[in-house]
């Protein structure tokens, strides 16, 4: 089943609550979270206080996306904030085998991300350990960028790559996702479909949320 996360990057922070049960309401199923330290990333967002408060008033899952360098360090603060999904950079980790363990360990389910220019065979070694990959169809760091189409070929391999090992992860895009790209990403074999400016951007959370997901159940239909 492919699922819409809508990430909170694009929302009223002000309006938190109302902006993330309007996505909620429209069929959203994970709310992706996205944290950024600004210097693996340059740009600031936020931190476990507000994974905490998203914690109070939903019970969907909350996807911590970790744009951060010592990520080992704060993987314990995101899970005891009630963070259910914590993702990590392939790039940002040195000891990446570690910090996937580390936040299994904290009974989250642990993905790993790769940015647009880092090949899928840096994966190879952690592929039966993560729960999740997360590719990455902008650079990281901002809302509202356009898609990579190489992420596509990405999507693909990993989804043939988990045929032939018989492993379970699923497959997340992040960056771009709307309705023009939903169809190649699902085609390709994205089940996690992040999407934050094509949620919050603009109109009602709502029925932006439901317009996606029919775009995203019309492609599994097409699937081979
Ligand atoms: C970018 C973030 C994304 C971002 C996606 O660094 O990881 O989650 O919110 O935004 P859109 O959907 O607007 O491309
Ligand atoms: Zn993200």
């Amino acid at each position: 089943m492919v699922e819409l996360a809508p990430s909170i990057l694009s929302a009223d922070f002000a309006h938190l609550a109302e902006q993330v049960q309007a996505a909620a309401d429209g069929g959203g199923t994970v709310v992706h979270v996205d944290i950024m330290d600004g210097h693996f990333v340059p740009n600031l967002t936020a931190g476990p206080p507000i994974v905490k408060s998203l914690r109070k008033f939903t019970k969907l899952p909350l996807d911590c996306h970790l744009m951060i360098e010592n990520a080992d360090q704060y993987i314990p603060l995101f899970a005891e904030a009630g963070a259910d999904w914590i993702s990590v950079h392939q790039e940002a980790c040195v000891h990446l085998d570690r910090s996937l363990h580390l936040i299994r360990n904290h009974n989250c389910l642990a993905g790993v991300v790769i940015n647009p220019a880092t090949p899928v065979d840096t994966l190879s070694q952690v592929l039966d350990i993560v729960d999740y990959v997360l590719v990455m169809s902008v650079n990281p760091g901002f809302g509202a960028q356009t898609f990579i189409p190489g992420s596509v070929r990405k999507i693909r391999e990993l989804d043939e790559i988990r045929t032939q090992r018989r492993l379970n992860y699923r497959i997340e895009v992040d960056g771009g996702i709307a309705l023009d790209t939903i169809p190649e990403v699902v085609r390709a074999g994205a089940e996690i479909l992040v999407a934050g400016n094509a949620v919050f951007g603009h109109g009602d959370p709502r029925s932006n949320a439901q317009k996606l997901l029919k775009a995203a159940s019309e492609a599994t239909l097409l699937r081979v």
